[in-house]
């Protein structure tokens, strides 16, 4: 199967309305689609991402008011939330209602929805009469893609067509909220920032857990991986010639190490510069020929925070995924 790529809705559209997958543009990373409602369709997602059957597919929608097509009620938790950040980097976990088949929540009785903030996509959307299910575009435990070429280089011959909607503009992937005991709890740190979210929610808890849980695999401990070694928070170069060091830095530069090694994500320091750009970051180390990626431990606020937690994860040990 030829891949193409381009910016053309009305492929998009065809393909998607007769089952076959589509790699979207998002303004978080980019996701391979599938008709959500047609369960041999997202099956293919699986197959072509090799990705677990029991690690549940987020649904887009094409506006905040669709979201209640597919659930059984919304909380007002929920609803706050959606009113303050969508579109946008924001996936809710409600209970899904009888339209959205088992395939995409794994058999969960929870669904996660988000409305992207991304106009081609949203086009896309509204011209569709069913929404997409769709995990981020890259083979199962690699770093998501956040340009089309990205999608390309891992899913070529894999899929029919890569709608082309340029470089993502916050690089990183939602931020997931879902309910336990009755409270909002989030469950995956994201593009959206967990102070904004507590400001108009109040603070709620944050968790994360680095456990291999199959019910949730977004938190397996090694994940969004490069294939390099990735090493995260010290950096201690010792034992290592300068040559075949990489960094992924904040701000500065390290002297000694050949300067086309080292990415510096923001010398201004802001934080959404540095997501917008950590995961191309670690692909264009990953494509040189190093011994060890080097990754600073980034300041641990707004989306600082969703940037150390995929560091950690791509610097864990394979054998504890
Ligand atoms: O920004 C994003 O969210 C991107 C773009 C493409 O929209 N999508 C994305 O999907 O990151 P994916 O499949 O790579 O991550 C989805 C994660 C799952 O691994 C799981 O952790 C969580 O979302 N998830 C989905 N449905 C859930 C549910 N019902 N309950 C708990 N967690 C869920
Ligand atoms: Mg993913």
């Amino acid at each position: 199967m030829q891949t193409t790529v381009g910016k053309d809705i009305g492929i998009a559209k065809q393909l998607l309305e007769s089952g076959e997958l589509v790699a979207i543009p998002t303004e978080t990373v980019y996701g391979l689609a599938a008709n959500a409602f047609d369960a041999r369709a997202v099956a293919k997602i699986f197959e072509v991402k090799n990705r677990p059957r029991f690690d549940p597919l987020i649904l887009h929608a094409k506006s905040v008011d669709a979201i209640k097509e597919y659930v059984i009620e919304i909380p007002e938790w929920a609803r706050k939330l959606s009113e303050a950040f969508m579109p946008g980097p924001m996936t809710i976990v409600l209970a899904k209602n009888e339209m959205i088949p088992d395939i995409v929540t794994s058999g969960l009785d929870t669904v996660g929805i988000r409305v992207p903030h991304h106009q081609l996509l949203l086009e896309l959307l509204r011209q569709l009469d069913f929404p997409l299910a769709a995990p981020s575009a890259n083979p199962f435990g690699y770093v998501s893609p956040t340009n089309s070429q990205h999608v390309y280089d891992q899913l070529n011959q894999k899929i029919p067509y890569i709608l082309d909607g340029g470089v993502c503009s916050i690089g990183i992937e939602s931020t997931i909220v879902g309910e336990s005991d009755g409270k909002p709890v989030i469950l995956r740190l994201g593009g959206t920032a967990v102070e904004d979210i507590w400001r108009v929610i109040g603070e709620c808890d944050i968790e994360i857990h680095s456990t291999s849980n199959p019910i949730n695999p977004g938190k397996l401990e090694h994940h969004y991986a490069p294939n390099h070694r990735l090493i995260f928070g010290t950096m201690d170069f010792e034992g290592y010639s300068p040559s075949e060091i990489g960094i992924i830095s904040f701000q500065k530069e390290y002297p000694g190490i050949p300067r086309e090694h080292q990415i510096t994500l923001s010398p201004t320091g802001d934080l959404k510069e540095a997501a917008q750009k950590i995961f191309s970051a670690m692909r264009i180390l990953d494509a040189m020929n190093l011994a060890v990626i080097f990754a600073e431990h980034f300041p641990d606020i707004g989306l600082g925070r969703a940037i150390n937690d995929r560091l950690k994860r791509a610097a864990a040990v394979k054998s504890e995924a």
